[in-house]
């Protein structure tokens, strides 16, 4: 990313692992009562489809591999005041002091490209053809920092498999939502380094693999604003960037699409994104990252591992791929 130095983290508690495992059911209760408020109202159908997303599965040390990690959690606070979310600026608490302006429901989903059943889906119909549970997963971003975040969410291969991909179908792309009305950032007065909307994209079977979520919430509650409320990718064996945000569109298609952080600096940032510790980034090293919390005297360093720690799950789908020019 074009960045400064980034901010210091205060100093707080580490919620740990059991700390959090003995709070999921209380958390879990007070979500579905915010939830239950926020569809007081709606109809039967739709209250019948946000409950089914609600009553979600925790994760555990018996998840499917990848699915958990028992490191200490960062705290929610630091997960909700820490973000990148270019669409409100480019300052590390803009996102938390500005994404409260945006409106997240009603919200819809538009499919489109090579698959068989096209359409704009509200979010309620996709959530209600999909099984939602809990991933504990590591986020690393390319600025070297990173954290360990409970998401809940389910499979981006459900929702695809749903609208049926035909043989033509070779990428995955996603968009953002363009409101500059409440995302001050795309504003003709803000002169944003971005033209938006913010894309990314992935290749089909990086798409199709369990691993990647699409999430809807995280430490029990309904996704943040400013973590890409309603809904959002995380793709957690590359680098954060990837991980788009407040998704409107999602479109097949039979050739790789442009990616915005490939598109404004394509030595610094790869279609690809793979966390990769032997390849630099021009401006930094990529050895080592600082999760979060940490500060001045406390960094809290820790050596980046491949692929983010998913080798095992991953490194199969880059199979004779030069990943330092593939970056
Ligand atoms: N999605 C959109 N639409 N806009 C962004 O600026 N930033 C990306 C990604 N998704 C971004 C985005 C980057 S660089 C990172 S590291 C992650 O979001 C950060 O996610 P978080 O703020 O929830 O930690």
């Amino acid at each position: 990313m074009l960045i400064g130095k980034p901010a210091d983290i205060p100093p707080s508690e580490i919620t740990s692992e059991s700390v959090y495992l003995k709070r999921r059911s209380f958390i879990q209760g007070a979500f579905l009562s915010v939830a239950g408020t926020a569809i007081a109202g709606s109809t039967q159908a739709k209250e019948e489809g946000l409950l089914k997303k609600l009553d979600y599965q925790q994760s555990s040390a018996s998840s499917p591999a990848g699915f958990y990690t028992g490191e200490a959690l960062t705290p929610y606070d630091d997960i909700k005041r820490y973000n990148n979310f270019y669409e409100f600026g480019t300052g590390k608490d803009d996102p938390s002091r500005y994404a409260h302006a945006l409106t997240t429901d009603p919200w819809s989903i538009t499919i489109e490209g090579e698959v068989d059943k096209p359409g704009t889906y509200q979010l309620e119909d996709c959530l209600s053809w999909v099984d939602i549970e809990e991933r504990i997963y590591r986020l690393r971003c390319v600025e070297a920092w990173s954290m360990v975040i409970p998401w809940i969410g389910f499979s981006l291969a459900d929702l695809l498999k749903k609208v049926q991909p035909n043989s033509k179908a070779k990428y995955v792309s996603f968009e953002t939502l363009v409101r500059p009305s409440e995302m001050r950032s795309q504003r003709r007065s803000f002169s944003s380094i971005i033209d938006w909307p913010y894309e990314e994209g992935l290749r089909m079977d990086e798409a199709m693999h369990p691993l990647t979520l699409m999430s809807v919430g995280l430490y029990g509650k309904q996704l943040p604003n400013q973590n890409g409320a309603p809904i959002r990718l995380v793709v957690p064996w590359k680098y954060g960037f990837k991980s788009i945000k407040s998704i409107v569109k999602i479109r097949l298609s039979e050739i790789q699409p442009r990616t915005t952080w490939q598109q404004l600096a394509p030595r610094e940032y790869g279609f690809f994104a793979n966390v990769n510790p032997a390849v630099d980034h021009p401006r930094w090293s990529q050895k080592t990252e600082r999760r979060l919390p940490s500060s001045l005297f406390s960094p809290n360093r820790i050596k980046t591992q491949p692929f983010n720690g998913y080798g095992e799950q991953v490194a199969s789908l880059y199979t004779g791929m030069d990943l330092s020019r593939n970056y």
